[in-house]
């Protein structure tokens, strides 16, 4: 087998990004050297306090954990995603506390060493606001242009949204860090609503990684209150991890049906504010053309992320 490709996520600890997490951990083609945390469903405090938690539980309190920015780049956020994630992120179950300190480096600072000392390309996904992505290329362009794919959960090409009518809510909460990384040449995949809610994760698929062992069984838990959460919203007997979907593009390269197209984000204070507007008329040839995922084989990426979590936690014990 070839070496596991270097991965770094950046994430907002959040109920599917914990997820996305453990799925990374569960996948033998990557190997997740750093996790940088971001304001977005909660506050950054808590974003790092799960994500280093979330290590722990998984046995994996090795990768280093660095924080990033507290806020986005230019307008306070109106609201957080408490609601949907529980007050503390994790749908309400508080995970042990991981016996690990967190890298004293900035993101940024972190993210940036890592590029430059990489000797193979890194993936970097991306599962919350764009704000440590884009100052990273505002601050480290150099170490930026060395990232091998970027890969981000966020926008919509004709999805709508899901925190406004317009925007989804990684875009919402940064518009401007969202609209300096679409704007890059940095090779970014964009993993948007238009295939996140489609692939809906049912109870059945909860249940058989919960049934494997004390982590699957954490993993339910924590779903549990996002689960509730789809059957009051939306009326759904499923979620979508929306997160893991993207993980699930880091370690298979082409899961999703990409096509280039030109990205722009509403950065307004309208109604559309943190809207992506994706140039669909014709295939992009520019060299900050954005791969947007336009198809998805839903059952197979639920199968994939169920039958990995099951092994995971089997083996775990
Ligand atoms: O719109 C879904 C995205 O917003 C996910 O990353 C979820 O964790 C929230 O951050
Ligand atoms: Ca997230």
């Amino acid at each position: 087998m070839e070496q596991p490709t270097p991965l770094v996520i950046d994430t907002d600890p959040g109920i599917d990004d914990a997820v996305a997490i453990l799925l990374a951990l569960a996948s033998p083609e990557v190997d997740l050297r750093l996790v940088t945390t971001v304001h977005g469903n909660v506050d950054l405090e808590q974003t790092t306090e799960n994500a280093l938690r979330v290590l722990h539980l998984a046995g994996r309190s090795d990768v280093p954990v660095a924080a990033g920015a507290r806020g986005p780049l230019v307008h306070p956020l109106a609201e957080r995603a408490g609601h949907v994630h529980g007050a503390a992120g994790l749908g309400g179950v508080e995970l042990p506390p991981s016996p690990a300190s967190l890298d004293p480096r900035p993101a940024v600072v972190a993210l940036a060493e890592l590029l430059t000392s990489s000797a193979q390309p890194v993936t970097v996904v991306a599962i919350g606001p764009l704000t440590n992505i884009a100052l990273l290329l505002a601050v480290f362009p150099e170490a930026a242009e060395r990232i091998g794919r970027l890969v981000v959960m966020g926008g919509s090409a004709g999805a709508g949204g899901n925190v406004t009518a317009a925007a989804e809510f990684n875009a919402w909460a940064d518009p401007e860090a969202a609209q300096a990384v679409f704007s890059s040449t940095v090779p970014t995949v964009l993993v948007g609503l238009d295939v996140t809610l489609p692939t809906v994760l049912g109870a059945d698929g909860v249940e058989r990684f919960a049934a494997a062992g004390p982590l699957g069984e954490t993993a339910g838990a924590i779903l549990r209150q996002y689960m509730d959460h789809a059957r009051r919203t939306y009326g759904t007997a499923g979620v979508v991890v929306h997160d893991a979907l993207a993980v699930t593009e880091a370690v298979v390269p082409g899961t999703l049906g990409t096509v280039p197209r030109d990205v722009v984000v509403d950065t307004g204070l309208g109604v559309t504010r943190g809207q992506t507007l994706v140039d669909r008329r014709q295939p992009s040839g520019s060299a900050t053309a954005v791969q947007v995922a336009e198809r998805v084989d839903s059952a197979a990426a639920v199968e994939l992320l169920v039958s990995r979590l099951e092994s995971f936690a089997a083996a775990r014990g």
